[in-house]
């Protein structure tokens, strides 16, 4: 088997969030060497507890957790506390870690373990591209020393969940989306076009819930895992949906199981100007786009120019190995 990947996860935890930890740390593809964290599903106190919190329940505690961005780039944050609640981790009463973060800010650890494992780091980031953006104004080569970014976010082909366009880590930060996407290195964007192939169902936690209630030897990430996983499907329920799609989880897949994943070469804008489609992810079709010139006040189609392409578009997901393969992982099945 091949050597465990150097991995960095940023994340905004939140309960998906949470559950790609958990998935990371029990995978043996990844080495989790650090975590990143920034404002998003919850505020940064809430994310820096909850993270420690899942770390430490795993048996991670030596696992450096840096604070990173408070606030997206340019705009108030939005919190989603319905999915999530009201502190991140849904009605789980989550202690006060005793370790506190290291003192290096986020985008300085991202850059400097990006530097010290040139080439071979790989970066997941699943919550508002914040610190991912403030990496790669930090250091001109961030996106270049990684051996692959892995991008939670985005919706391409499919409609948003924060608004009709937009998916939450685009909405919430799309300056930062904008940044990243323009940073070079490829990244791969998982997105609800994929993560919506991944749903955990009620007959799915119906039979871990058993499964963890049945075990002698209390698994303490399975039990985690199973208590995640029992608001966040109830809030998606309410919210009208079959299941709860495992958006992070899906990404920490992406990273380790590319086997499972279509991905496609893409050139993807992220809306900025409008209020009504904020944060909307938008490919050039076939990488083709028409050239416009405005002369006097008119603007006139010139030609058609090819765009290249700056992310790599997961368009497909075997959802069932996926939710079969994070299961069995996390001791659920
Ligand atoms: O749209 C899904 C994403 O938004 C996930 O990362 C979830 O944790 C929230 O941040
Ligand atoms: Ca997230």
């Amino acid at each position: 088997m091949a050597l465990p990947q150097p991995t960095v996860l940023d994340v905004d935890t939140g309960l998906d969030d949470a559950l790609a930890l958990l998935l990371a740390l029990r995978s043996p593809e990844l080495d989790v060497v650090g975590v990143t964290t920034v404002a998003g599903n919850v505020a940064l106190p809430d994310v820096l507890r909850n993270t420690r919190y899942v770390l430490d329940t795993a048996g991670a505690a030596s696992v450096p957790v840096a604070a990173g961005a408070a606030a997206p780039l340019v705009r108030p944050l939005t919190t989603a506390t319905f999915f999530h609640g009201p502190h991140g981790l849904g009605d789980i009463d989550v202690s006060e870690p005793t370790r506190a973060p290291v003192a290096e800010p986020a985008a300085q650890l991202l850059c400097r373990l990006a530097a010290e494992y040139r080439g071979q780091l790989t970066v997941i980031a699943t919550g508002p591209w914040t610190n991912i953006a403030l990496a790669s104004r930090l250091d001109s080569e961030f996106a270049g020393n990684l051996r692959q970014l892995v991008l939670m976010g985005g919706a391409v082909t499919v409609p948003g969940n924060v608004t009709p366009v937009a998916e939450a880590n685009t909405y919430n930060d799309p300056e930062a989306a904008h940044m990243v996407l323009a940073s070079g290195g490829l990244p791969r964007l998982i997105g609800l076009d994929v993560t919506l192939q991944g749903l955990w169902r009620p007959a799915e936690q119906e039979a871990a819930r058993q499964r963890v209630q049945e075990q002698a030897a209390a698994d303490p990430v399975a039990r985690l895992a199973v208590d995640l996983l029992e608001w966040y499907l109830r809030a998606d329920l309410a919210a009208g949906l079959a299941g709860s799609p495992l958006h992070d989880p899906v990404a920490v897949a992406a990273a380790m199981w590319p086997a499972l994943f279509t991905l496609e070469p893409r050139h993807v804008s992220v809306e900025l100007a409008s209020e009504l489609t904020r944060g909307q992810t938008v490919a050039a079709p076939e990488g083709r786009r028409e050239r416009l010139e405005t002369r006097d006040g008119q603007s006139d189609v010139v030609g058609v120019e090819t765009v290249q392409p700056n992310c790599q578009v997961a368009l497909k997901l075997d959802g069932d190995r996926f939710v079969e393969h994070f299961a069995a992982r996390l001791g659920l099945l």
